[in-house]
This record gives C-alpha cells, structure tokens and sequence, in this order.
C-alpha cells in the first residue's frame, strides 16, 4: 500500500501510545473539528488510563489485559486491534522502536495509514517508511503517502533553522557543525536523571536531517546532561568568504512560523517555567527559540544557539502531516489550520515580549 483511500467524511484518527507524545496528540487531535477521534491505546493498566478516561478518550487494550483494566475499574471500549480497524489513520506514539511491530501486525495487514515518530528507523531491516516529514522542508512530499516518519524533536528544530538560512543564502553556506545538548529526561518521566554527560558515538540525527536536506554539508555531535527541561543546539555555520551581519541572520527568522527570537532567556529552565505560567498547554512552546544574545559572527562564521522544546515540538508537526497525508491541503493554509489550533503566532509574540 502505497497511497490512501478514504471514505468520505471526517477522518478517524487512533493514536496508539500514550506516553509524553501520545498524550499531548491526544489533546489536540482531539480538539479538531475534522478528526473523528476514535481514541487511545493503553498498554499497562496505570494511572494514566485514568487521566485518559477523565478526559473523555475511549481507551483501547489489548485483547491479553482486558481483565487486568477491569480489575482496576478502568472502562475500556475494545481492543486496539478493533480500533486500528475502525480508523483511517493511526499516528503511532509507542517508546522508541515499538512502531515497526505495529505497522507488520496491524497497520499493514488492515490496510491502515500511519505516521510513526522519530524513534523509529528510516533505513534498515526495521525501517517503517521511506521519508521523514519536516514541514519546513518537505511537507508536499507527503501528501497521500501511507507510512511516514515525522521527524524528532532535534531533527525537526534543525530543519526549522536551516531550511530559511539555504532559502536566503544558499550557496554561500559551506557547512554545518551542530552540537546537540539534549535534556536526560522529559519533566513527567518517572525515570531518574543521572548526574553524568553523555555521548553518543553514532547520533541518528545527522542522518535523518539530511533526508530532508540531502545536500547540506552537516555534522552533527550529541551529548546529555542531567536536565528535563529542554535541548540547546548550537549551531555553527561556515560561509564562503564574509559571513551575513547579524541583522541579516535574525531577519531570516522574524516571520517563520514555530521560532521565536528572544534576548534575555538566560537558560531552558525559564522558558519551560514561562510556557506553565502562561498557561500554555502541556506547558509546551511547542518551537524553537533563537537566543539572540549569544548569537555570534565573525569572519566567515555564524554561531546560533537556539533551545528547542522536546516534548511540543513534534505535536503541531504531526497535526501538519496529517494534513499533508490525507487533506492533500497546501503548505499556507495547513499553516493557518494548525495555528489556530495550537496558537502558535501568538504563543511567539507573548514569548518574545516576555523575553525582550
Ligand atoms: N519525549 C520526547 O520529547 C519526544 C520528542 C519527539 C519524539 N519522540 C518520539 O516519540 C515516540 C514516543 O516517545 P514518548 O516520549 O512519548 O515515549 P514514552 O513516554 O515512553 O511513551 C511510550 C508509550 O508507548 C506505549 N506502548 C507500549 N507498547 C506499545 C506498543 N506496542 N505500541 C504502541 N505504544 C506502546 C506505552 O504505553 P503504556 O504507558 O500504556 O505502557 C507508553 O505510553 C518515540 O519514538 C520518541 O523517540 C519523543
């Protein structure tokens, strides 16, 4: 299956996994009025089943745990089998690697489209598609597909960033250097964050961005530090001779949608905190954010440091994809739909006025 057939009508939409992703795709998904949500999948009878019936998801099991739920007085309304059969499309949020199993024992047998996040492998014996959405870059390329990959948090903020820099300079770029300070963990895992920094001899985001951006002269280093706040990348890039004024660089990025420019941010943990103050949902900022301050150029180089939210980044980014995928919508207007779902323009502004 290469393509989608749809009925006609709204499009049913399961997410199964809910985990941090799963759980912030519900939110929203949920909350648009041309997706028939048919709801979540549990795999273990916790706590967060509760949160999900509370918030009026039906929760779907496997067949195995029915009586388990059960036991636990949680309602379930079939099993995940029943519900894949029942969408049009599943956006998969298992843990990292859990999609490929998903798509050879359910997606693919029922004939189901699916998008699988950036856990998942593009090469290889366990690949599940053959192309990783960024909506900067290559949205039009997934309308009708079947199985994409939506990008990761790090590879879809890179793409965000470099993606204005090749429109507006182009050729003159020489290359990228980009170092990856990742948080440990996210702020609602249980999982303990160790006091340690951590390499990682092979990052997978080197690669997937440059399925995207096939051309870019990319290098990409990846370390974690004890935190569960947010990533910081630092992105260093070599022009040919003289390298843009500053000004150029940051007008590059006034307009786009999903970057704010702040001035006065001081680390991730601010930013985080001021996202919960001001309400916003799951307490995502749901982009990335270029910290004009130690924005640096000299000679033929221009150094970027920009934070970028884990957790909220991938959520309008999957909302955009479904667009792409089934609506076939334009780039313009699948932005608008997704701004007005996420408030996007207007969580860039209160950010920027908070951070001057
Ligand atoms: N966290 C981030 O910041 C982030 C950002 C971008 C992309 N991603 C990617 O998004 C994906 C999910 O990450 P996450 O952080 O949401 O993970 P997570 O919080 O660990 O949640 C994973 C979920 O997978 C569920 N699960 C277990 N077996 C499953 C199966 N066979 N099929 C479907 N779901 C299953 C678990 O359900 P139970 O709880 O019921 O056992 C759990 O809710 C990964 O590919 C990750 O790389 C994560």
């Amino acid at each position: 299956m290469s393509t989608i057939y749809l009925g006609i009508g709204l499009v049913k939409v399961f997410i199964n996994g809910y985990g941090n992703i799963g759980r912030r795709l519900s939110t929203s998904l949920s909350a648009d009025k041309e997706i028939q949500f048919i709801g979540i999948a549990k795999y273990t009878a916790d706590d967060r089943t509760k949160e999900a019936l509370e918030n009026n998801f039906d929760v779907y099991v496997q067949n195995e745990m029915v009586g388990q739920f059960k036991e636990k007085g949680y309602n379930t309304s079939g099993t995940i089998s029943e519900a894949v059969q029942k969408s049009d499309l599943v956006v998969d949020a298992a843990k990292e690697g859990g999609g490929f199993n998903n798509k050879k024992n359910l997606y693919e047998p029922m004939k189901k489209a699916a998008i699988f996040q950036g856990g998942e492998d593009r090469h290889g014996e366990f690949s599940v598609a053959d192309m990783i959405h960024n909506s900067r870059v290559n949205y039009d390329n997934a309308a009708g597909k079947a199985f994409v990959i939506q990008g990761s948090c790090n590879v879809s903020g890179m793409g965000r960033i470099m993606q204005p820099l090749i429109e507006k300079f182009g050729d003159q770029i020489r290359r990228y250097d980009v170092t990856l300070i990742r948080r440990s963990a996210d702020l609602e895992d249980s999982k303990e964050v160790r006091d340690s920094i951590e390499w990682d001899k092979n990052p997978h985001h080197q690669d997937d961005v440059k399925d995207f951006i096939p051309n870019a002269n990319l290098y990409v280093d990846a370390y974690k530090v004890p935190s569960r706040m947010m990533h910081l990348h630092q992105m260093v890039i070599r022009f040919d001779g003289k390298a843009p004024s500053k000004d150029r660089i940051i007008e590059s990025f006034r307009n786009e949608f999903g970057v704010a420019v702040l001035n006065s941010a001081k680390g991730t943990a601010v930013i985080r905190k001021k996202a919960m103050d001001l309400g916003f949902q799951h307490g995502d900022t749901n982009m990335v954010h270029i910290h004009q301050e130690v924005l640096r150029v000299q000679d033929d180089t221009v150094k970027i440091s920009y934070s970028d939210d884990q957790t909220g980044m991938v959520i309008p980014e999957n909302h955009l994809l479904i667009q792409s995928m089934i609506y076939k919508r334009p780039r313009n207007d699948a932005i608008k739909k997704t701004d007005s779902l996420f408030q996007m323009a207007k969580k860039k502004k209160m950010l920027e006025e908070e951070f001057k």
